[in-house]
């Protein structure tokens, strides 16, 4: 079964919020890189890295149904944030917005009875309980933390630690 309009539209929109969620965390790395925190501007990169393959999964699986992509205008990511708590709790509040995306687009391909785009959503919907986990996490250190610079060196130093995993 090829994808019908509804459904292509809609995992097209959503090509375009991956995008731009690697936009956006892209902003943060060069944001993290002016508070001279590497680590956490290099946690970022990796971040958007990611978006990045999640938009690549759906482009692909978009061709793969017969459908066809069509790439939409990227809107200019926010480009000030703060603290590094302010920039996570950014993190944690998108990877909300997107998990509730993704649930929308679920709910759509199941009221349109495609069963290959409900199948292939699960391992996105998967991936967002590790998204909110992660920043959840990340933000619970950076509150113990509070305002000692020592430890928050070392937890930039942790940060600088990722590699790239898409989870998909
Ligand atoms: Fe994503
Ligand atoms: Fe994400």
């Amino acid at each position: 079964m090829g994808l019908n309009q509804t459904i292509q539209e809609a995992l097209n929109r959503h090509i375009n919020e991956e995008f731009y969620a690697s936009y956006l965390y892209l902003s943060m790395s060069a944001h993290c890189d002016s508070l001279d925190l590497p680590g956490f501007a290099h946690w970022m990169r990796i971040q958007s890295q990611e978006e990045y393959a999640h938009a690549m999964n759906l482009f692909d699986f978009v061709q793969d149904r017969q459908g066809k992509v069509t790439l939409l205008p990227i809107d200019q990511p926010v480009v000030e944030f703060g603290s590094v708590l302010d920039v996570m709790e950014a993190t944690l509040s998108h990877e909300r917005l997107v998990s509730s995306l993704i649930n929308e687009l679920y709910e759509l391909a199941s009221r349109e009875s495609d069963y290959p785009t409900q199948v292939h959503l699960q391992a996105f919907i998967t991936e967002q309980i590790e998204e909110e986990k992660t920043a959840a996490d990340i933000i619970a250190k950076l509150r113990l933390i509070g305002e000692d610079g020592s430890n928050l060196l070392l937890l930039d130093n942790e940060m600088a630690a990722r590699q790239l995993s898409p989870g998909l």
